[in-house]
């Protein structure tokens, strides 16, 4: 049994909590709260033995194995240090951290401590990521030239909400963003360049986002974002001999649709209960290799990640408190 201590106990930490009960070898075994009420409150939900008020305690629980950071962007970077210095492997949340700064110091005491560490980016654990590498590797659509990706939705202005609030690391890029610009990653490396514009709602974060990225060869990625546009929440990947089309949600897809060399066909990626179960799957497989990073979301990318990430914001102007 691998066991899990949670810190944050809020909206992905649920999920994550209801997806460890389809996960045969792992248990959360101790949640860590602002609020002893908040941690208890989860630990009573899920069947959780220990409920701690602040992180400390959870980090001194030695049945701990690995850590699950679910917590704001804002307290990425401090939550995944103080775990990887109490000797924790760490899963955290998307996005990685606040900037490629504080993702690299995260990466640097990982690999200095010799712990595993891996950005929760879970679309690329999930059946149909999974199976979009295997027609991109297989050559299904020729050389992949252009990657096209959204994903937005309106939500209501409330400056305190995570998704506005500075403070927090809001905003639509770091939030939404990060899975169509992951996307351009995954299917055509790293963009040599970057152009982004957007629109900055009244709490400094942004709240709809357009960006090109260059990648080498020539090869384009065009990405939006919104926190205040319903968007199609799709992609579609061109290559020289042909397509696929993901369906939204394309950060979790439920099938591919092929327009190929081979002629048109749909693949079937559904799964069952909660997704986030594959990328505990993929934690499990590497603790037990003894394997530091995942071959399927590498440290480094995520640092790189981060540094587009950067990038764009730096173009539009948001600013977190702070860096
Ligand atoms: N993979 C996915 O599909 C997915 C989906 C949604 C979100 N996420 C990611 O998960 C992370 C958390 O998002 P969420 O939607 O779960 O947020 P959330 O519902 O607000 O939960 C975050 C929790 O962090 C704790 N926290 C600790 N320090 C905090 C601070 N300074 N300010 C506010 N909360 C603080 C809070 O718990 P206490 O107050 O009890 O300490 C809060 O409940 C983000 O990185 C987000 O991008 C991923």
């Amino acid at each position: 049994m691998v066991r899990w201590g949670v810190i944050g106990p809020g909206g992905i930490a649920t999920r994550f909590g209801n997806a460890m009960t389809a996960v045969d070898d792992g248990e959360i075994v101790a949640v860590s709260s602002r609020s002893i009420d908040r941690a208890r409150d989860y630990a009573d939900r899920f069947g959780v033995a220990s409920a701690y008020e602040g992180v400390d305690d959870l980090l001194a629980d030695d049945r701990v194995d690995v850590v699950y950071v679910a917590t704001p962007h804002s307290r990425h970077e401090a939550d995944s240090l103080a775990a990887l210095a109490a000797g924790k492997p760490v899963l955290c949340e998307k996005a990685f951290a606040l900037d490629a700064a504080q993702a690299s110091r995260m990466v640097e005491a990982a690999r200095a401590a010799g712990l595993f560490l891996m950005e929760a980016l879970w679309s690329r654990f999930l059946p149909g990521y999974r199976r979009l590498r295997e027609l991109l590797d297989e050559g299904a659509i020729g050389d992949p030239l252009l990657v096209e990706a959204d994903f937005g939705f309106q939500k209501p202005f409330d400056p305190a909400h995570r998704l506005f609030d500075l403070a927090q690391g809001g905003g639509a890029l770091l939030d939404l963003g990060i899975y169509p610009v992951q996307l351009c990653t995954f299917v055509l490396g790293l963009p040599d360049r970057v152009v982004a514009d957007g629109v900055v709602g009244p709490s400094g974060a942004d709240e709809t986002v357009a960006a090109l990225l260059h990648h080498r060869h020539d090869r384009l990625g065009v990405v939006k974002a919104s926190t205040q546009v319903p968007m199609a929440c799709t992609a579609r990947i061109a290559g020289t001999q042909g397509w696929v089309d993901i369906p939204a949600f394309m950060h979790h897809p439920d099938s591919l649709a092929v327009h190929g060399a081979a002629g048109t066909h749909t693949l079937d990626t559904a799964y069952d209960g909660d997704g986030l179960r594959f990328e505990i799957e993929e934690v499990h497989r590497c603790l037990a290799a003894g394997a530091l990073e995942s071959p399927v979301m590498p440290l480094d990318e995520s640092i790189a990640l981060m540094r587009i990430l950067d990038d764009i914001r730096a173009q539009i102007g948001v600013v977190y408190p702070g860096l």
